[in-house]
């Protein structure tokens, strides 16, 4: 009696959403997905066309400002961006300061906080509040800087992720190239002269960027929301989304789905292999999506990309145990039921891994393309015309009430 009831709030209901099942906490223009449907639209724009007609940077430019650019528009967006590619030669110092083994979604999430040092005119603790939310010219050209910075220097500083645990010489950023082709440069070049990147393996990698480039509210793009919403500088909140990106149950699914075929090791072990799921012992990597329950699209157009990449480096060993794995699977009641189906991670892994790239590198693959929808996302908060309130939720609490301090020699 007097005391406050726990958990009741002063400003009206409080409702309990583990996991965000319910809670929309934002009004977006930017994707669309229709789960049931199977349907993802890219400001309007279905995937399966921009897959097929647009590029990576293209697709930037339309999940940034919202509309296809002009064809000057797009060249000037693309000189931006890839004009931003180099980083300051001190930056060498911070990489070799990792170990060798470290993990290179670790040194991509330190990198970019790292990054965030050099430029404290994107910082709204140092140059007031109104920094990214007033609408002027100077300010939006401020806001444009960081955001061709934090695109062109994300594969610079992925491929410095990737080299520094080979030993090898970090690689400058080469010119004329595409954004994944001057990516696959930096990270595979041996110093041969003339070195191109296979122009299939470019476009394949274009394709994946593009298809990795947003997805709405995931649990990434959230965090870098949540934390924007505090006013941070984007390189922290974009460090942060990284952070989030890092776990098995989001950006690690891929590199997940390969250790798992792996284990499964040839198709004749497949159905020992989802008796185990079906107990609850082992989980299915690639498939299940909190929103979409039927197959997520982006997965039929990787499957498709996964034949194309196939042609140019053979097949991969472990592509038979994919797909008799995936075949079982969607025709299995267990899965069925829950509407469990394959998702992009399902065979985005294999192509990474027939090009070579180490597991561990799969999260970076996912985290490079995505800096573009995070930065949409926040460009989008932070110019709402309702101006940004910080993220706070509340909790239900369910501890013990009020209780005495207990000296030690009185504790049970
Ligand atoms: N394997 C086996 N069972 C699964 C799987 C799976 N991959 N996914 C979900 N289930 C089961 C759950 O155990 C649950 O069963 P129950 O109702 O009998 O308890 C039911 O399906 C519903 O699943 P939830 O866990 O409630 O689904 P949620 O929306 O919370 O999780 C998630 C979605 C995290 C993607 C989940 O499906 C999963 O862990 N999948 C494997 C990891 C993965 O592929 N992640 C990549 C997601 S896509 C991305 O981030 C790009």
């Amino acid at each position: 009696p007097g005391e406050r009831v726990e958990n009741e709030t002063p400003k009206g209901l409080r409702v309990s959403d583990k996991g965000f099942l319910n809670t929309a906490v934002i009004q977006s223009q930017i994707t669309y997905i229709d789960g049931d449907a199977g349907v993802l639209r890219y400001r309007g724009y279905p995937i399966e066309q921009l897959a097929q007609h647009s590029t990576h940077l293209e697709t930037a430019y339309l999940l940034i400002y919202g509309t296809l650019p002009s064809e000057k528009q797009l060249r000037l967006f693309e000189g931006e961006v890839m004009s931003h590619s180099f980083v300051h030669a001190d930056a060498e110092h911070f990489f070799r300061s990792f170990r060798y083994d470290a993990h290179p979604m670790a040194i991509l999430t330190s990198a970019f906080a790292y990054l965030g040092s050099y430029y404290s005119e994107a910082n709204p603790s140092l140059q007031g509040q109104k920094l990214f939310t007033a609408r002027d010219k100077a300010s939006l050209g401020n806001m444009d800087r960081q955001i061709f910075r934090i695109i062109g220097k994300a594969t610079t500083l992925a491929a410095m992720a990737y080299r520094i645990r080979q030993g090898r010489e970090f690689v400058t950023p080469p010119a004329g190239l595409s954004y994944t082709g001057q990516f696959l440069y930096q990270m595979d070049h041996l110093g041969q002269k003339d070195y191109k990147p296979s122009p299939v393996l470019e476009k394949a990698l274009d394709v994946l960027f593009l298809l990795h480039a947003d997805h709405e509210l995931n649990a990434s793009c959230t965090t870098v929301l949540q934390t924007g919403s505090s006013l941070v500088d984007p390189y922290s909140a974009i460090a942060a989304g990284c952070a989030s990106l890092y776990g098995p149950l989001h950006g690690g699914a891929n590199e997940a789905v390969i250790r798992m075929l792996i284990s499964v090791g040839s198709p004749e072990n497949v159905p020992a292999f989802l008796a185990a799921v079906k107990r609850r012992e082992k989980v299915l990597s690639g498939f299940g999506h909190r929103v979409y329950k039927t197959s997520d699209p982006r997965s039929f157009i990787i499957r498709k990309t996964a034949d194309e990449v196939f042609k140019v480096t053979g097949k991969d060993e472990l592509l038979e145990t994919a797909m008799a794995l995936h075949d079982a699977a969607i025709k299995d009641e267990y899965f069925v039921k829950r509407r469990l189906a394959p998702n992009v991670d399902f065979w985005s892994g294999l192509i990474y891994r027939a090009m070579g790239f180490p597991l561990d590198f799969f999260p970076v693959l996912f985290a490079v393309p995505r800096v573009v929808g995070w930065l949409a996302h926040w460009r989008q908060m932070m110019l709402q015309e309702d101006g940004v309130k910080i993220w706070r939720p509340r909790q239900i609490y369910v501890g013990s009430s009020k209780r005495d301090y207990v000296p030690f020699d009185q504790r049970p």
